[in-house]
């Protein structure tokens, strides 16, 4: 018999990337919510996915964890047949603007390949269950999609055409775009949620807020990209799994929510603030006050200039608000790094450190 997302108590999650930045923070968020739940890790373990991040829920028999690549099609069969899956939750994806455009082979490969294999090979596990509606794939997605805005723009809304300008918005779009046409051409029961940019515990050091927090630790340079004026909308990750959580009890298959901060702030007052932290914060500072590490450096080619994310829908239909300020999320996020240099200090390979090479 068919039964409703709404009403069922356990659902048995395949998460998809839970070992990433986001995907981590939503898994410990759902065991700690949902405590008889079923979770199923699968990632690869690339240069962004830590398995210490889940190292509290290794005893815990709800969890398992699979080392294991989303295009792998017989593995995805047969984790879905093996734990009788209801939900995907799908965030595993090449994650990093500046990693596209120095490589974008990887991006065209999980995220639109990997999501595809996902997508066809729960489609024909659901079509085996009787396409149950107690079945949703949740394909986590970008607000990077949209493209970018003008000052005096509107957000973007859930109905602002696709424009996307990097390798790697260019491959969600794609991934968005087969996500949406499976629930049109099958009924397959899919949500694509558009989130604006997160920050918080367990960040990889490439991202702006990570790498700003270790460089002033270190009292190494601080490099804005071109003028230092671009804006993003930025969303603390707890917010985003809330809302993720209430999109798969609560979303409707077949639509798209757009998740944001309302928290728009300029790339340079963002960094000034941090500084500002980390000075109150960080008792041995190399170098203080931190903003003197302030560096401009040359721009991200194709650097979108703005995001801001309208997210009414999901809060006059799902009930969702952030519940974080900016001030309030960057003091949790930087007492995070002070208080976790064992976290990432090890992630600052010799790789890493030709990556940053590269791009810096
Ligand atoms: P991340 O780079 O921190 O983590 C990605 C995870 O996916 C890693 O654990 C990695 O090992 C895994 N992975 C990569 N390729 C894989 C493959 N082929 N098979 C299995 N696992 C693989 O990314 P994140 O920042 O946590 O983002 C998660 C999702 O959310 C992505 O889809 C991203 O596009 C989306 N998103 C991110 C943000 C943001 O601000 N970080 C905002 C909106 C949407
Ligand atoms: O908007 C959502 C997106 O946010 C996600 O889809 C991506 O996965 C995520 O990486 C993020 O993309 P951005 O490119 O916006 O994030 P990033 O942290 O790389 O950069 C944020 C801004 O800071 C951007 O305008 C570029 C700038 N920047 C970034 C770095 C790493 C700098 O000025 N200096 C830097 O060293």
């Amino acid at each position: 018999m068919n039964e409703d997302r709404s009403t069922r108590r356990a659902r048995r999650l395949l998460v998809t990337g839970g070992a990433g930045f986001i995907g981590s923070n939503f898994v410990l968020h759902w065991c700690e919510k949902h405590k008889s739940d079923r979770l199923i890790i699968l990632d690869l373990l690339t240069y962004a996915g830590n398995r210490n991040n889940l190292a509290s829920l290794e005893e815990n028999e709800n969890f398992r964890f699979v080392r294991g690549d989303i295009c792998d099609r017989s593995l995805v069969d047969k984790l879905l047949a093996e734990e009788e899956i209801n939900t995907v939750a799908h965030f595993a994806a090449e994650s990093h603007v500046d990693r596209s455009i120095l490589g974008p082979d990887a991006f065209i490969q999980t995220n639109v390949v990997g999501s595809f294999t996902l997508l066809e090979s729960f489609r024909q596990y659901w079509l085996k269950k009787g396409r149950s509606t107690d079945f949703l794939f949740l394909h986590v997605s970008t607000d990077e999609v949209y493209g970018s805005l003008n000052p005096e723009d509107p957000p973007f809304s859930e109905t602002t055409p696709y424009a996307p300008n990097s390798p790697y918005s260019a491959s969600k779009a794609g991934s968005d775009h087969l996500a949406r046409a499976y629930y049109h051409t099958y009924g397959l029961p899919t949500i694509i949620t558009n989130c604006s940019n997160n920050y918080g515990p367990y960040h990889f050091p490439e991202k702006l807020i990570p790498l700003m927090s270790i460089n002033i630790l270190l009292g190494k340079p601080l490099p804005v990209y071109g003028d230092g004026q671009n804006i993003r909308d930025w969303l603390y990750v707890g917010d985003h799994c809330s809302a993720l959580d209430v999109v798969i009890y609560k979303g409707k298959p077949g639509e798209t929510y757009n998740i944001g901060g309302n928290n728009e702030v300029k790339n340079i007052d963002l960094v000034n603030k941090i500084c500002a932290i980390a000075d109150e914060l960080a008792p041995n500072l190399p170098v203080r006050p931190a903003r003197e590490l302030i560096t401009f450096v040359k721009d991200r080619p194709g650097h979108d200039r703005r995001y801001a994310i309208n997210a009414t829908k999901i809060k006059t239909e799902l009930g969702w608000t952030p519940q974080e300020t900016v001030e309030g999320g960057l003091r949790k996020t930087i007492q995070w790094y002070i208080n976790n240099p064992d976290w990432w200090q090890p992630l600052l390979t010799p790789e890493y450190q030709e990556y940053y090479r590269q791009v810096y």
